[in-house]
């Protein structure tokens, strides 16, 4: 299966095969593209990655990671992420983009942001409470990022609410402690993200997917049934859900194996039908297919495709199947 084709929503995938966002730390402080973000990630679509989604990308400079993140707050950024784009559709992947606000986990500002005053360790700076009049210009801010993000012609926008990021923030009970109407139950906690979607779905028409913690791995957080919940309510709004776990906070306890967040994908899959990336240290084909045939319905790919960008036509080459290799390197295809 992981060679046969697949859409997410309206977008046709070559293959079965994602490469996750994964931060790069290699722009400055203006945010923009950098040489090494185009051979980074045209070597994976040169490599057979069928869709390659873009590392957690800022929708505004507080909202970095780190101070070397990419960034989407502002026009001048849409060139480099537009080259970016043509090189690896040039090169046969479709690409998307991870929209991300680091809320209180940001290194980039002394005064993070989070639904509520509480800091994630000793080694981050206190947040302070967002006012009413922050979530909603925070909503126009990932709104305008999606219409930038459209002019740069990527395929697809993942949405960053997983691994104790800002949107994270508020669905999760730990991090969460508003007494307004985006705090207290999930459907109010899932409020922020759903409010956010409506804003996107104003300038953005092609797939929008968002990215999960179905556990906060912790006593007292967030459980794969409160997430299928949150996505139930943003329903046919969204054409898929990339299911990964933790970050929430500190102190989680998280036990990691190959194929370690499959069982929360396959759960997610079923009681919400929405097409489902699934993964956790999958670094074979045989373990690929397993997930495909049983958990979920694309998988994804991270640090193996850290190690070997060339993972996926190696891969199909050990299986016996015969894929289009780049004509440049046809030569190495059979010796
Ligand atoms: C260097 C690195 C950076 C990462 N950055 C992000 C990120 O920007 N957004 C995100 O959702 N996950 C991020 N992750 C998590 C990966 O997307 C993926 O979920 C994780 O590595 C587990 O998959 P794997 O076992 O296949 O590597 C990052 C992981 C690594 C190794």
């Amino acid at each position: 299966m992981l060679f046969e084709k697949i859409k997410i929503g309206d977008l046709e995938l070559k293959n079965r095969i994602v490469m996750p966002a994964m931060c790069q730390y290699s722009s400055d402080e203006t945010g923009v593209v950098k040489s090494w973000h185009l051979s980074h990630y045209q070597t994976r679509a040169v490599g057979g990655t069928g869709l390659i989604v873009i590392e957690a990308t800022a929708v505004d400079p507080d909202g970095r990671i780190s101070r070397n993140d990419l960034g989407i707050w502002e026009d001048r950024q849409i060139e480099g992420l537009k080259k970016l784009v043509d090189l690896v559709h040039d090169s046969g992947s479709k690409i998307a983009i991870q929209l991300a606000h680091a809320g209180r986990k940001s290194k980039a500002t002394e005064n993070p942001i989070a639904p509520s005053a509480i800091r994630y360790s000793e080694n981050y700076s206190h947040p302070r409470e967002m006012k009413k009049s922050e979530i909603k210009e925070m909503i126009d801010k990932f709104s305008l990022a999606a219409k930038r993000a459209d002019l740069a012609g990527f395929d697809g926008i993942e949405i960053h609410a997983a691994h104790g990021y800002l949107i994270n923030e508020f669905l999760s009970p730990l991090t969460n402690k508003r007494a307004d109407e985006y705090g207290g139950n999930i459907e109010n906690r899932t409020r922020f993200l759903s409010e956010i979607v409506d804003g996107m779905r104003k300038n953005w028409h092609k797939p929008l997917w968002i990215r999960v913690s179905a556990s906060d791995y912790a006593k007292g957080g967030n459980e794969v049934e409160d997430i299928i919940e949150a996505l139930k309510i943003l329903g046919d709004r969204i054409d898929g859900v990339n299911v990964s776990g933790g970050g929430v906070i500190h102190e989680q306890h998280i036990k990691v194996y190959p194929g370690y967040m499959l069982e929360d994908a396959k759960k997610i899959r079923s009681a919400t039908h929405l097409t489902t990336i699934g993964g956790g240290l999958i670094n074979s084909y045989e373990l690929a297919e397993f997930a495909l045939n049983t958990h979920c319905n694309l998988v994804f790919i991270g640090r193996q495709l850290l190690r070997d960008p060339y993972w996926p036509l190696k891969c199909a080459k050990e299986a016996g199947i015969d894929l289009e290799w780049p004509f440049q390197y046809e030569r190495a295809k059979i010796y």
